[in-house]
């Protein structure tokens, strides 16, 4: 069985309606596509969908959508807790839940069960392996990765990530969807942290070695990454918004894959202990704050 057609998709699953899931929920519908949002918990839903408005109101605010549009994007979302009330003429699924490979399992073996057999089935994990996700399903051929950024209604790209049974023409779909989603794109083989995440975790390694040898503050290395690099955000600016627990548990993953030029540094592994873990818990590493923020 091939499977559809990009100019044929019209109905998009997103499976997950958190903080990935809302993302690609808001893009999806702002393309035009008729999409149905899933999440087994209602709370989950209704705060995606909350904030899905909000993002699009002020979108409109800012003068990027017109209100109709904004009220044909939000029209265009069915909220479900059920899958088997939205697969029946799904033409892509697109799943975001939990990074957990048993989750993932369970949704992908049920997606299988009950989309039409030419819909494409994509994951948005950030590193499990889609070679492996496609074996939980009887069509390996269309499962593919479709790897978003975080705010996924504003990053800009999707690594379309290609498992050993993932056909060419998987890969056609995904990438003319996600361009139609305003996104760019760029085809990567199933390997451990694809390509934008692998290299994050090395530069983010690096700066910690660099604080550790006392080569410079932690403000000048930013410094010199944002001024003399051109990254919009250094190093640490950036694992203080993203979570130092989450970066540790990436390298901890590449280390065990790829080999010992991944070890994490031992100021991170202290940095979480410590419990400095960023934003979230109120103390980073650029940042130590005065305790947990009321967020
Ligand atoms: N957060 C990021 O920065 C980021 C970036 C890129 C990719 N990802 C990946 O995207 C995926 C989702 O991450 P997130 O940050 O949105 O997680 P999240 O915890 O915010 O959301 C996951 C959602 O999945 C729902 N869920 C769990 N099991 C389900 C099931 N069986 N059926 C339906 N819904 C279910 C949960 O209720 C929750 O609302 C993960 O694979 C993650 O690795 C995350």
């Amino acid at each position: 069985m091939k499977a559809v057609v990009a100019a044929q998709v019209r109905s998009v699953v997103v499976v997950g309606a958190g903080l990935m899931g809302r993302g690609i929920a808001q893009v999806a519908a702002a393309a035009g596509y008729r999409v149905a949002l899933v999440d087994v918990s209602r709370e989950a839903l209704d705060q995606g969908l909350a904030v899905i408005r909000a993002n699009l109101d002020k979108g409109v605010r800012l003068g990027k959508m017109t209100a109709a549009d904004m009220h044909a994007a939000l029209d265009g979302i069915t909220p479900a807790t059920e899958l088997q009330a939205c697969c029946a003429d799904a033409d892509l699924a697109i799943e975001t839940v939990t990074e957990d490979l048993d989750c993932k399992r369970e949704v992908f073996r049920r997606l299988d069960e009950l989309c039409p057999p030419r819909a494409v089935l994509a994951t948005n994990t950030s590193a499990k392996s889609i070679t492996e996700i496609g074996a939980f399903t009887n069509r390996a051929d269309r499962v593919v990765g479709m790897h978003f950024f975080n705010p996924a209604h504003l990053m800009r790209l999707v690594e379309i990530v290609v498992g050993l049974e993932t056909a060419a023409d998987t890969c056609t779909v995904a990438e003319a969807v996600a361009r139609r989603m305003g996104k760019d794109t760029v085809r990567i083989r199933d390997f451990p942290g694809f390509v934008a995440s692998r290299i994050n975790a090395v530069i983010g390694n690096e700066a910690l070695h660099m604080l550790m040898e006392g080569v410079a503050s932690a403000e000048d290395i930013d410094k010199a990454v944002r001024l003399g690099l051109n990254h919009p955000m250094g190093p640490f600016e950036l694992g203080d918004l993203l979570g130092w627990d989450t970066k540790l548990k990436v390298l901890e993953y590449l280390h065990e894959t790829l080999g010992e030029r991944f070890r994490p540094s031992p100021l991170m592994v202290q940095y979480v202990k410590a419990g400095r873990l960023g934003r979230k818990a109120g103390r980073g590493i650029l940042d130590p704050g005065d305790g947990p923020s009321p967020e």
